[in-house]
């Protein structure tokens, strides 16, 4: 008999945001009129910007030729994407991460959702709460938890994000092994300082810890003093590993390119204390699993870098910014508190009280706007809603006016 992986019925039955489209698209059906606005998943709406285009064309043109036809490549990515990231996302930036510790993959979520797999299925997990819930479905799904007991489940060390703690994470009180981070913050749009990482790192290194720093909203921080990278952080190299992601950042949503940095200096303990480099653990895991990504989405990616790129990229990161801003005028005139929207594409609505599915269902219904209820992200995000940035402005206007009418 075959059997079934008993984590999964822990599980809420569908993923949030296949839950939402699923919401939205039946009430599309009985209301085939309405004109529905999507600021829920945070999806770009912007084309590849030309320089991108451009790329990803020569790419393809290669692959139509036998003399420049490429196959499998390399798994973790192909040297000139590599070395591309290693200088113009760090390097340049003062952090020390050479393109030998970059694995380029199809996706930060994959990668967030992989990595977990190289940990002992005994380890403490401390885990925000609002989060991306990707990082704790993966461990439900691994068996590093207990049932799910009035939203949370047994087993995993909440760190509560709120208002009273600026939706900071907060040290542990029991100690924990591994930590997961997000910032600038996805659902929060929170961001922290390198005094708040560098409480992190050293928590991690005095604990023998690991981080995983999730720093895929990286390109929409306005604030220079802002770290970008957990590798700003003095010692991080030692006990953080960093995904990042090209979706947000250059429009990739649906072309599928990100990468994760491991540090070759980064250790993990086997179960007699020895130390177990884990770059070349997840270096194993990754030329066994993954055959890279295409040529062509690598020569995109590659021409990110380009200064053609990088203009018109942040003029992209320019216009969903504007965006949030207009959502958060919005939100401020209509008196509810926010976080969020400054250095990140998402605004963090205080609800007032009002139950998160509750509050999605009256902004579908009377506004036909989607945004995402705070409680898909957990229990501290019940009375919360995230609204997105990414669409027109033309769209973003017209919704922040139905919310207006709708609220009043
Ligand atoms: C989100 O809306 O939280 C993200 O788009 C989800 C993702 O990046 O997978």
């Amino acid at each position: 008999m075959i059997r079934a992986n008993d984590n999964y019925s822990k599980l809420k039955a569908s993923y949030l945001f296949s839950d939402i489209a699923k919401r939205v698209n039946d009430y599309q059906k009985k209301n085939p009129d309405a004109d529905i606005i999507r600021l829920g998943i945070g999806d770009v709406t912007c084309a590849l910007a030309p320089a991108i285009i451009k790329g990803f064309h020569q790419g393809v043109e290669e692959m139509a030729l036998d003399k420049s036809f490429r196959g499998y490549g390399p798994e973790q990515g192909y040297e000139f994407l590599r070395q591309a990231i290693a200088k113009n996302d760090f390097q340049d930036k003062g952090c020390d991460v050479a393109a030998d510790e970059i694995f380029v993959s199809d996706g930060a979520k994959c990668d967030c959702g992989n990595f977990q797999e190289l940990f002992a299925g005994d380890i403490k997990i401390a885990i925000p709460d609002p989060v991306y819930p990707v990082y704790l479905d993966t461990n439900v799904m691994a068996g590093r938890t207990g049932k799910n007991v009035d939203g949370r489940y047994e087993g995993i060390v909440y760190l509560d994000c709120e208002k009273q703690n600026n939706f900071l994470p907060q040290l542990p009180k029991e100690p924990v092994d591994l930590i997961y981070l997000c910032f600038p913050n996805n659902p929060t749009g929170s961001t922290a300082t390198k005094q708040d990482l560098k409480v992190w790192v050293d928590y991690a290194r005095e604990n023998k810890a690991l981080i995983l720093f999730d720093a895929a909203y990286e390109a929409f921080i306005r604030e220079d003093e802002l770290p970008r990278s957990i590798y700003e952080i003095e010692g991080a190299r030692q006990v953080a590993v960093e995904f990042r992601s090209f979706s947000k950042t250059a429009g990739f949503t649906g072309t599928r390119c990100g990468f994760t940095v491991v540090p070759k200096d980064c250790m993990i303990y086997d179960s007699t204390g020895a130390k177990v480099s884990l770059h070349a653990m997840w270096n194993r895991r990754h030329t066994t699993k993954f055959n890279g990504v295409s040529y062509p989405v690598q020569k995109a990616a590659e021409a990110v870098y380009s200064p053609e790129g990088k203009k018109q990229v942040a003029e992209q990161i320019a216009y969903y910014l504007n965006n949030a801003d207009v959502i958060r005028k919005t939100v401020a005139d209509l008196g509810f508190d926010y976080v969020g929207g400054k250095n990140a594409p998402y605004i963090w609505i205080d609800g007032k009280g009002r139950d998160s599915w509750e509050f999605f269902d009256l902004l579908l219904t009377k506004a036909s706007v989607v945004c995402t209820p705070g409680g898909g992200f957990g229990r501290c995000g019940n009375s919360y809603i995230r609204i997105s940035a990414f669409n027109s402005l033309e769209k973003v206007e017209t919704a922040m006016e139905r919310l207006k009418k709708a609220l009043k």
